[in-house]
């Protein structure tokens, strides 16, 4: 440990941590955009400087190790001078649109613009410089009129995914972030994930699939966990009107963090599907849309066999009625029972249960093991 002063309080810090680790710790706020807890740091922003006495320039927070006896401040006025100008040269490239945009309420742009006083200069850039929605990604929306070159979309692509779908194009005032060589997302191997939808503090990138259908503060966030595996992947639904309209990483997702895979992020669309199986089915055999079976037999008269929803113990009567009847016909182990990745891991296990104790037969498979 080493002692180090922040704002005139003398605290210890960690050798080899930075000075925004060290505030963090002890609960000292520094503002950030680029920089993100489960990225390696970048020093792009800016925002995170602090004056350190004895320093020539303000010190990236981020990026800047601390020393023993290292004096720190994080609210001088030239440090907070030069944050507004960052952010001032952020919004002079960035369009005024927050009336309308999908982020508002939630963008870490807009949220330091008005801690810092700052808004766009006169003499910024006027109209859109990019195509707005430009990548056909069915799921991820690109409109990079509002990137403010952070990069963190690039390392959450780099170091998350491991994919490396986003890059840095040109430089100085045309630098841009590009897919590959400048292609579509998908041609650049992405998978949408959404990795850098989940980490990007703007709108420059968000969802298709709820792109206007709400404001931050008209959703209600349910905190659940992924039904499409069983790894246990927890995220927030986003619930507007008693409905599904969105996924959200939860940063706090003891399995997962912020990561999800395609299917947990933009799988939701099943949850309101009108062909939704909502009750189990069995089959029957129908003449003119209603039943006709003789101890569920095919009758002789013309018709056809069919699915008909049922309650849950008229189907669990049936299974189990069935599982009885070939049992004592034919043997226990002319039964098997294959289970599911898609269970939880007590599931599985009671079904290994059902199988050799309640069946007697150790037929007993998971589908995971192809
Ligand atoms: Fe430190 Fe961006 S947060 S430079």
């Amino acid at each position: 440990m080493i002692n180090i002063k922040i704002n005139g309080q003398s605290i210890q810090a960690e050798s080899g941590q930075t000075i925004l680790q060290a505030a963090q710790m002890h609960g000292i706020e520094v503002p950030t955009l680029c920089y993100h807890k489960d990225l390696n740091p970048t020093g792009n922003c800016r925002m995170c400087v602090v004056e350190v006495k004895g320093g020539r320039f303000l010190q990236a927070a981020c990026v800047t190790p601390v020393w023993d006896g290292m004096e720190i401040q994080t609210h001088s006025e030239k440090v907070t001078k030069d944050r507004k100008l960052t952010l001032e040269l952020m919004l002079a490239n960035h369009p005024q649109d927050c009336i309308t945009c999908d982020v508002s309420g939630e963008c870490e742009l807009q949220d330091l613009a008005y801690e810092y006083k700052a808004s766009a200069p006169t003499w910024g850039s006027k109209g859109a410089r990019y195509p707005v929605d430009s990548d056909p990604n069915p799921f991820i929306r690109v409109d990079m009129n509002r990137c403010i070159l952070c990069r963190r979309c690039v390392s959450a692509c780099a170091e998350i995914q491991v994919r490396d779908v986003w890059g840095v194009a040109k430089r100085g005032f045309d630098e841009v972030i590009v897919a590959g060589a400048n292609v579509p997302m998908l041609e650049a191997r992405c998978e949408s994930c959404g990795q850098c939808v989940a980490y990007c503090p703007t709108g420059a990138l968000s969802n298709k699939m709820n792109y206007g259908m709400a404001r931050t503060h008209q959703v209600k966030k349910v905190t659940t966990t992924c039904s499409y595996c069983g790894v246990g992947c927890q995220f927030d639904l986003l619930v507007k009107n008693d409905k599904v309209i969105g996924v959200q990483s939860n940063p706090n997702a003891p399995v997962n963090g912020m990561a999800l895979c395609v299917k947990g992020r933009y799988g939701y669309d099943y949850v309101h599907h009108p062909e939704r199986l909502k009750k189990p089915r069995v089959r029957r055999y129908l003449l003119d849309g209603r039943p006709k079976t003789v101890d569920g037999q095919r009758s002789t008269v013309d018709g056809h066999w069919d699915w008909v929803e049922v309650e849950w113990d008229v189907a669990l009567d049936i299974a189990a009625k069935k599982f009885m009847e070939i049992r004592d016909n034919f043997g226990a182990d002319s039964l098997g029972f294959l289970t599911s990745a898609k269970c939880t891991n007590e599931e599985n296990f009671l079904m290994n249960k059902l199988a050799r104790q309640v069946v007697g037969t150790n037929n007993i498979d998971h589908c995971a093991r192809l």
